[in-house]
């Protein structure tokens, strides 16, 4: 695999994204039931190292059919089903400015800009890094890397439950109900045109494997989603993403239901806001029906392996599910684990602090995992720290780690 490294030192290879926003599901895999019956597990996670049909992955090759599995009931029971390129695409470099129009016909198209701050970054030799942030961010970026800001409220709004639908996404896709996408969805979609824009742009001078998302909160969920949805991301930052982002649901549930801690949980979630897909409805109609869900987030944040993560969690709020993050993301290191990096995954829970304020003792983490996965220097990556009272539970992950790398 081109991303591990043969372990002969201290560090890993240095990574990048990889050139496709989704590698085609190769044809041996089982393709998944249109009628499948749904578990009740409540207090175990989902094992991302059994198939549905209760095959074991031992090999590289199966993880890339369980990594589609996992993807499409993303898709199918939380996400909604993200579309690919549209068929009408072009886009133009001006006054620092990508400006996308994209469509499904040329009479049905959207039109969006981000800015790219900035713009020219590169040297003569080299094509430089850049970040996507989600609205804007107070995560310190190097000064080599341009930060291209993606309003994604414009792409799908995201006040409460009147923004179903609404959005230059739902522009596209909603008359002609081809999507299920909810507003998190449609923003990975939304980044995976930006870069398409920059492989048609190279006189923007960046490197479209070399690209970076970012979001805080809210838009930290949506960050989370967008690396687990194009393979090009080289690096992921959610920054306090909590329930929804890097927060299991069934752990999350755990703390609400049974150490009863005020923590926002699927039951919640449904009710508050448009992030996920009505199919999603479903799984957050009582305390106990998010456990019939095949999937959980310790396998999203799986998805984005072996590209680089890195995500920060706040002890000062509760309803962030301090606890539930670092189960959660202990419970998906075991899948870098297996594909044998385990420090492409970076974890880091401090506070209290203001929410989304960016405490000095992470500047050095996410500096090391910038050198690494977008600047193509050494770093150690080796962060997964908490200042929580909690020690991971081993109930939660009844599995073993198979090597598949
Ligand atoms: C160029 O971009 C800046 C900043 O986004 C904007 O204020 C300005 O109006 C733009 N100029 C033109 C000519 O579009
Ligand atoms: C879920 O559990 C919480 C905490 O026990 C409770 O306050 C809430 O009413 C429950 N929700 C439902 C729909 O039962
Ligand atoms: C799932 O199992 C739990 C007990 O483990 C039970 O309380 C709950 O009602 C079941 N949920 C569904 C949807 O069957
Ligand atoms: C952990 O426990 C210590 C001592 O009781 C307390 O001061 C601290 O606030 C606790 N930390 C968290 C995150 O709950």
């Amino acid at each position: 695999m081109r991303y591990t490294s043969l372990l002969l030192g201290a560090f890993a290879t240095l990574a990048a994204g990889s050139n496709v926003e989704r590698t085609a599901v190769p044809k041996h895999c089982t393709k998944l039931p249109s009628d499948l019956e749904l578990k009740n597990q409540t207090y175990v996670l989902p094992d991302p190292f059994h198939f549905l049909n209760g095959r074991k992955v031992k090999s590289t090759a199966q993880w890339q059919c369980r990594a589609a599995q996992i993807r499409e009931l993303f898709e199918k029971y939380e996400l909604g089903y993200k579309p690919s390129k549209p068929p009408v695409f072009s886009s133009m470099f001006s006054n620092d400015t990508l400006h996308i129009v994209t469509g499904l016909s040329d009479d049905n198209t959207i039109t969006f800009s981000v800015p790219i701050d900035p713009a020219s970054k590169q040297t003569k030799k080299k094509k430089a890094p850049a970040i996507i942030v989600y609205g804007g961010t107070t995560v310190p970026i190097p000064p080599q890397v341009a930060t291209i800001t993606l309003n994604v409220d414009a792409i799908a709004q995201q006040n409460d439950q009147s923004s179903r639908g609404v959005g230059l996404f739902y522009d596209l896709y909603g008359s002609s109900g081809d999507t299920t996408a909810g507003a998190l969805m449609a923003w990975a979609w939304a980044s995976s045109r930006i870069i398409d824009a920059l492989e048609a742009h190279p006189e923007v001078g960046i490197d479209p494997q070399r690209v970076a998302v970012t979001g805080c909160s809210r838009n930290g969920k949506g960050a989370m989603v967008a690396g687990a949805f194009d393979e090009r991301i080289a690096l992921t930052i959610p920054q306090e993403s909590g329930s929804g982002g890097d927060a299991c649901w069934r752990t999350s549930r755990d703390m609400l239901v049974n150490q009863g801690l005020l923590t926002q949980t699927a039951q919640e979630i449904v009710g508050e806001n448009v992030w996920f897909s009505e199919a999603f409805d479903y799984f957050g109609r009582d305390n106990y029906t998010v456990g019939l869900l095949p999937v959980d987030h310790h396998e999203l944040a799986g998805l984005i392996a072996p590209r680089g993560l890195y995500s920060t969690s706040n002890v000062g709020f509760l309803w962030l599910g301090g606890w539930s993050c670092w189960e959660c993301m202990n419970a998906a290191n075991d899948i870098f684990t297996a594909l044998g990096v385990p420090d492409h995954q970076g974890f880091s829970q401090d506070g209290p602090h203001d929410h989304c304020a960016f405490p000095d003792d992470q500047r050095s983490e996410v500096a090391a995992f910038f050198s690494r996965f977008l600047l193509g220097r050494e770093a150690d990556t080796n962060v997964f720290r908490t200042v929580g009272n909690w020690t991971f539970d081993p109930s939660w992950t009844p599995w073993a780690v198979p090597d598949l790398s």
